[in-house]
């Protein structure tokens, strides 16, 4: 693991960003591995402006994202896929037949999450995945206990992260209960992954992700195993190291 510890959550984002952009100059047909949340949003604004800056396109990209609520449509504000649109694809030149999430409104999500493991392997795998960091320790929603080999399917989420993702839903809304995640198994075969934190509320996260034992209980310490993971924080994330 390269653990970078950024003098600032700007500075920490814009180091994040530089990685995706190098990544997609050296390699315009890419195949990037994409998340959410709250920590993605000035990333993906970051990535955006840099790339503009050098003028590089993402026409040629290919995008998987790590995970979809079970049950929302894409066109639900919550979605995975609405917050896709609004924080990245409506804003670059990708064609939206290769930017890809599972499908959360499939009639059989458990199908549905065994046919996007396949869509992954026929795109070739993943050269850049990029990963948040759930303050239980979650990555995608591999909730603990998840197995550290397991593939794309169907997770229960905790009521921890039902509870920290309740924030992003309007109030008296629940967020779903169910939903497809790319496994830790299907992560650690990405070529090189990235994973941002940032913010004091990561840190507890980042210190068993990094300094604790590789175990279930904290499915991002199966970083530890990938040959090319670099993590980067801001000071607050890093506070426990
Ligand atoms: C969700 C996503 C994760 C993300 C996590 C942290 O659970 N499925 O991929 O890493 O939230 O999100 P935030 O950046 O809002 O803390």
């Amino acid at each position: 693991m390269k653990v970078l510890i950024c003098t600032d959550t700007n500075a920490a984002i814009d180091r994040a960003a530089h990685l995706m952009t190098d990544r997609l100059r050296d390699k315009p047909k890419s195949v990037f591995g994409l998340a959410t949340g709250s920590t993605m949003e000035p990333l993906y604004d970051r990535w955006i402006a840099i790339a503009g800056d050098e003028g590089l396109s993402f026409a040629r990209a290919r995008t998987f994202n790590l995970d979809e609520y079970v049950g929302l449509p894409a066109s639900h504000p919550q979605s995975y896929h609405h917050y896709m649109e609004r924080f990245f694809f409506d804003r670059i030149d990708i064609d939206r037949a290769n930017a890809h999430l599972p499908n959360g409104a499939a009639p059989d999500p458990a199908a549905e999450a065994k046919a996007y493991e396949g869509r992954i392997a026929n795109a070739g795998g993943i050269d850049l995945q990029l990963i948040g960091i759930g303050r239980n320790g979650h990555i995608g929603f591999n909730e603990p206990t998840s197995s550290l080999t397991s593939r794309t399917r169907l997770k229960t989420l905790t009521r921890s992260t039902l509870e920290a993702n309740a924030a992003h839903f309007p109030p008296g809304e629940t967020p779903p209960r169910y939903v497809i995640t790319m496994g830790i198994g299907t992560i650690l075969e990405s070529r090189a992954c990235l994973l941002l934190a940032t913010g004091a509320g990561k840190a507890e996260a980042v210190e068993r992700m990094i300094e604790g034992a590789v175990s279930a209980a904290c499915p991002a310490s199966a970083l530890q195993f990938h040959p090319s993971a670099t993590i980067v924080l801001d000071p607050e994330a890093a506070s426990c190291l």
